[in-house]
């Protein structure tokens, strides 16, 4: 189960991926907290799509119940948080822990939060990218499964970074999803297991995109 805010370009790597076999698993439904193309796709594909807003002024623990109650009419092995922008309660966390995963525009534990583009470019770092997580309480802190390292350009804006960095975002969340779907990578109190042996460091790519 996928759950955006936005575009759903993530939302298509892994609707395609699906599609191509290389994720054995099916997207039992799609939801967004706003009015996004991201839904328009996930109807395209033939899969649920499903908008929850909240309501003027409504408390974040009242908005998550409602939630709750619609990913579990689902039955979801996975919550998959793709461009999802509402921080989850903690309650909502602790009942997916080791289920959800989310993806990270930046190579944590570098620039958690927003804006994590211009920050790196800022910065002048000279290499970027993206991270994919498990979801615990504390906001993109969970054990990281997956990155993809993009080379900085000199002359790299906030646009042509993050496009750069949405590319790498498109092959390592199939990645991290093939693996989960497979069994290989598995998350229990907090610790990662990679074909059941701890993972210290996230798995690496350099994508040369
Ligand atoms: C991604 O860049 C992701 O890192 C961030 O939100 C963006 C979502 O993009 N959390 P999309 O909706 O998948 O196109």
């Amino acid at each position: 189960m996928v759950l955006i805010s936005g575009s759903g370009s993530n939302l298509q790597a892994i609707i395609d991926a699906v599609r191509e076999g290389r994720i054995d698993a099916d997207i039992r439904a799609v939801v967004s907290n706003r009015q996004a193309f991201g839904l328009a796709r996930a109807a395209q594909a033939g899969v649920p799509a499903e908008l929850l807003q909240a309501a003027r002024g409504e408390a974040r623990g009242d908005y998550d119940r409602r939630l709750l109650e619609l990913t579990e009419r689902y039955r979801p092995d996975l919550l998959v948080l793709a461009g999802f922008m509402r921080i989850l309660s903690a309650g909502f966390v602790e009942h997916y822990a080791g289920r959800m995963l989310n993806i990270h525009p930046s190579l944590l534990p570098a620039y958690k939060g927003l804006d994590t583009h211009a920050r790196a470019l800022a910065d002048g770092c000279t290499r970027h990218g993206a991270t994919v997580h498990f979801v615990t309480a504390e906001l993109d802190s969970g054990p990281a499964l997956i990155q993809g390292i993009v080379n900085v350009a000199p002359l790299d804006t906030v646009e042509t970074l993050s496009a750069r960095v949405q590319r790498a975002e498109h092959i390592i969340y199939p990645q991290a999803l093939e693996w989960f779907a497979a069994g290989r990578a598995r998350c229990t109190a907090d610790r990662l297991l990679f074909d059941g042996e701890p993972l210290s460091e996230p798995k690496r790519m350099l994508i040369d995109a």
